[in-house]
Formats: structure tokens, C-alpha cells, sequence
């Protein structure tokens, strides 16, 4: 199927990584359903989506750019819906039959608050996605591409990280969700493999019985879990970023904030690793090109599709290259032009020297690699901070209440 006839389910559509990646869908040509409780986000990022597509739309006059004079409840159906309301969940397949595959970002997603607060961390991410893909099961609705993390690698024991390196060893209740998560759609693939086999022997042995009129049935899951090392960056556009609620726990926005002076000075967490500069290196991944990521993997999911070919896979998302804390300070003191204050102090519990993606695997097998570069992530990033200070800080209202 061409990717203009396909319509796409995206929870969590209206975060920092899913509204990037709904801009890129509809720039790829695909159909955009939004499914987002707004716990983490606000209904502004959509509009800027629809802001931006227009953009890209004015630029190109190909045809396939029309639907972006549609209006925003038109152009991206949204649906303020909790992914632990199946009701509320059901109700998007019913009117949106259309629907063909889900990109599920939907979830909580801060480490140091999944220790404080774990059952909440268990109830929205595995019980909510148990959720989500009972009503796809419901629907026949069978491809998902789903957000897993760099975490699942706990402290890995080799680098760069290869897919196959041991996910069993995480030191976070969110970690843990992700992992769980793994474990629950590849034995979802794995049982829809066996299912389809009882489902076509039956067939066989009533085949003299049947006049031929039955539908052919496909019982068989397909899956893509996206291990994102560390996403960062914004839109080059300084219109779309991450709108973080509180005082940011990652680095980047945390460094972007004490560039707008909303926060004093960094805390470098430890210099005492055992690496080159003694602070922890990590792989960020400019995320534009982790919005693409999600294209590509759908784009896969398809080929593999039409070759009858199921199953789940996991693909690492990162550059392969790693930076350092102080790297990375000094990369956006030079997107600032200024030197950024920040003290050194201890350790932050949980934090592992090194995780560095390998993403050959992901480059082969998705055709998709990253390509910005540190100083775009960073000058982007900059950009969308000193015009948006305060995120999308615009009244949310939504247009279309369910
Ligand atoms: P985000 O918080 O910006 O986006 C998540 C979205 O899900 C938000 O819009 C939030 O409102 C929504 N949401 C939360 N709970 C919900 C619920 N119960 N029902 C419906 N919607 C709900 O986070 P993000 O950075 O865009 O991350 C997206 C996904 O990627 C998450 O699953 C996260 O765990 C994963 N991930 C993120 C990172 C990262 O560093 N940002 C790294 C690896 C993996
Ligand atoms: C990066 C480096 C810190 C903040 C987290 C999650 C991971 C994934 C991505 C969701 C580390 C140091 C940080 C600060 C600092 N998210 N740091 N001062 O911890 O690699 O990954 O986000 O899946 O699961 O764990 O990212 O940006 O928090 O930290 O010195 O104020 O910056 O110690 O070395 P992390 P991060």
C-alpha cells in the first residue's frame, strides 16, 4: 500500500518525539490519527505540526501536499483519550476504520520518578499498552512500532551496543516497563504465528465444506521496537521542541533552560567515570532524524509485510558516536556564543559511563541513518529555546472534545 492511503495511529502524537514525528508522516504522505491524554503535553504542538506542513506544503507544489489547506481537526483527528481507556481507545478504530498501523509513544517516561512512584509507571506503560493492543487485536489492527529505550541495556558490557547485547539487567522501574514491554510483543508475534497455523489448517481440512466465499483471515503480528538512545534537539524551524512540564531531568533541555536563565547553572552528575574526561557519554540523536526513524520503520514494516514476512524486530536509533557531558556543554556554549555556568557534583544514582549505539543494523535494514550533526542538534535546539522559553506556554484548548 502507497503510504497516502495508509493512516497511521500515533498515542503520545502530542509529545516532544511523537509531534515530530507526525509532522514527518504527513510529510512522508501518510494519514495522521493523534491519540493523547495531554499529561505530558499540550494540544499546541499539533497546531504547530499544522503550521509547519503548511510551510512544507507552500515550498512544494506536488499534489501530495494539498491536504495541508485542510483545517487541523480535518488534517490530524485528535482524540484527548487515555491509553488506559479501552472504551475511549475503541472508539478511535470505530471511527477511523482506516487505521492500518500504530506508532505507540504513549507513556510516562522519567527515570528518577519511576523509583518514586513504580506502580504508576507499570499501570499507564504495560498496562495501558496491554490495553492498546487488545483494541488493535480487536480492530485487526496487527503493526506496531514502539518506543523502547536505550535503557533496556542497563550497563551494557560491550560498545558500541549491538541489538543483541543482554536487555535483562535494569536498574529503573521505567526501564523495567520497557523491557517487560519487549518481552510482551514478541510473545504477542510469536502466539499470532501460532494462531494463523491452527487458522489455515483448519481452513485446509474444511476446505470441501466451505463454497470458497470465506475471507482469507491474517491473524499474524508485526512489530518494531525502536531502542532511541538520546533524543535531543528541536524543529530547525524553532517553531516545534520539547515543552518540558517542571524542571527538566535530561541534559540538553536542562542546559537550554540555564541559557534562557530559567536555571542558574548545570550540575555536571560525576566526573570520576572511566572515561576520557571522567563524565558519562551518551549517543544524542537530533530528533528530526528519530522522527524519520519511525517513517523508515514503517516503510519496512510494509516490504516485509507484502513478503509475508512477521515478527518482531528491535533496531537501536542512535548515531554510533558518543559524547561526553563536557562534549556536549561545550557544543551549545558555541550554538549560544557564551559559556554556560555549571558545577561538578555527585553522581546521579543510576547513571552507567557509557551508552553508545551500534546502528548498523538500523542503517542496512531501514535505510535510515542519522544525519545532523552535533552542532545542528545544538543550534536547533538553542533556536526553539530562545523563541519558546517558556514552550508552548499558549492556552491548550482543544478544538474537538470527546
Ligand atoms: P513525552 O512525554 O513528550 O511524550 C509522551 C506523550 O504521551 C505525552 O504527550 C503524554 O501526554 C502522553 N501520555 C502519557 N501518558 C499517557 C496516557 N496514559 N494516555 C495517553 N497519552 C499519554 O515523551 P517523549 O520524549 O516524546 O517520549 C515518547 C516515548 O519515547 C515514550 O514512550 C518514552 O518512554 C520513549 N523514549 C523517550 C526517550 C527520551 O529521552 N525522550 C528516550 C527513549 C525512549
Ligand atoms: C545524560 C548525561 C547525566 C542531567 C535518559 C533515560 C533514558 C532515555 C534518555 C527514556 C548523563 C548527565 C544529566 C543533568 C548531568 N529516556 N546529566 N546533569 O540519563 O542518558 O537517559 O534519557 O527512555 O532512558 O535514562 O539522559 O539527559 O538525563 O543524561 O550531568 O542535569 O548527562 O549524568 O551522564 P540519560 P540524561
Amino acid at each position: 500500500m502507497t503510504p497516502s492511503k495508509q493512516a497511521i495511529l500515533v498515542t503520545g502524537g502530542c509529545g516532544y518525539i511523537g509531534s515530530h514525528t507526525v509532522l514527518r508522516l504527513l510529510e512522508s504522505g501518510y494519514k495522521v490519527i493523534v491519540v493523547d491524554n495531554l499529561s505530558n503535553s499540550s494540544y499546541e504542538s499539533l497546531r504547530r505540526v499544522h503550521k509547519l506542513y503548511a510551510i512544507t506544503a507552500s515550498a512544494s507544489p506536488s499534489a501530495q501536499f494539498e491536504d495541508a489547506a485542510l483545517p487541523i481537526e480535518t488534517l490530524i483527528p485528535f482524540y484527548q483519550v487515555d491509553i488506559l481507556d479501552r472504551p475511549g481507545l475503541s472508539k478511535v478504530f470505530e471511527d477511523h476504520p482506516e487505521i492500518s498501523s500504530v506508532i505507540h509513544f504513549a507513556g510516562r517516561k522519567a527515570v528518577g520518578e519511576s523509583g518514586r512512584i513504580p506502580l504508576d509507571y507499570y499501570n499507564v506503560n504495560i498496562s495501558g499498552t496491554v490495553n492498546l493492543l487488545q483494541v488493535m487485536e480487536d480492530f485487526h489492527v496487527r503493526k506496531i512500532v514502539f518506543s523502547s529505550s536505550a535503557t533496556v541495556y542497563g550497563n551494557p558490557p560491550k560498545f558500541p551496543i549491538p541489538e543483541d547485547s543482554p536487555i535483562d539487567v535494569v536498574m529503573s522501574p521505567y526501564g523495567r516497563t520497557k523491557v517487560f514491554l519487549e518481552h510482551i510483543i514478541k510473545d504477542l508475534c510469536v502466539a499470532s504465528v501460532i494462531k494463523q497455523q491452527e487458522y489455515l489448517q483448519d481452513r485446509a481440512k474444511n476446505a470441501n465444506n466451505n463454497d470458497g466465499a470465506e475471507i482469507e483471515r491474517n491473524y499474524e503480528w508485526s512489530a518494531m521496537l525502536l531502542r532511541y538512545f538520546n533524543p535531543a534537539g528541536a524543529h530547525p524551524s524553532g517553531i516545534m521542541g520539547e515543552d518540558c512540564k517542571g524542571t527538566p531531568n535530561n541534559l540538553m533541555p536542562f542546559l537550554s533552560q540555564v541559557a534562557v536563565g530559567k536555571l542558574e547553572r548545570l550540575a555536571v552528575f560525576g566526573n570520576d567515570y572511566p572515561t576520557q574526561d571522567g563524565t558519562c557519554i551518551r549517543d544524542y540523536l537530533h530528533v528530526v532524524d528519530l522522527a524519520q526513524g519511525h517513517v523508515a520503520a514503517l516503510a519496512k514494516l510494509d516490504q516485509e509485510q507484502a513478503a509475508g514476512n512477521h515478527g518482531c524486530k528491535a533496531y537501536n536509533l542512535g548515531t554510533g558516536t558518543g559524547y561526553s557531558v563536557f562534549d556536549m556543554i561545550k557544543a551549545f556554549n558555541k550554538a549560544v556564543g557564551t559559556e554556560l555556568p555549571y558545577k561538578v557534583t555527585d553522581r546521579r544514582a543510576g547513571d552507567v559511563p557509557n551508552l553508545t549505539s551500534d546502528p548498523r543494523l538500523a542503517n542496512r535494514e531501514l535505510n535510515w541513518k542519522a544525519e545532523k550533526t552535533l552542532d545542528e542538534m545544538c543550534a536547533d535546539l538553542w533556536r526553539w529555546q530562545r523563541h519558546n522559553p517558556d514552550g508552548y506556554s499558549v492556552s491548550a484548548s482543544i478544538p474537538h472534545p470527546i
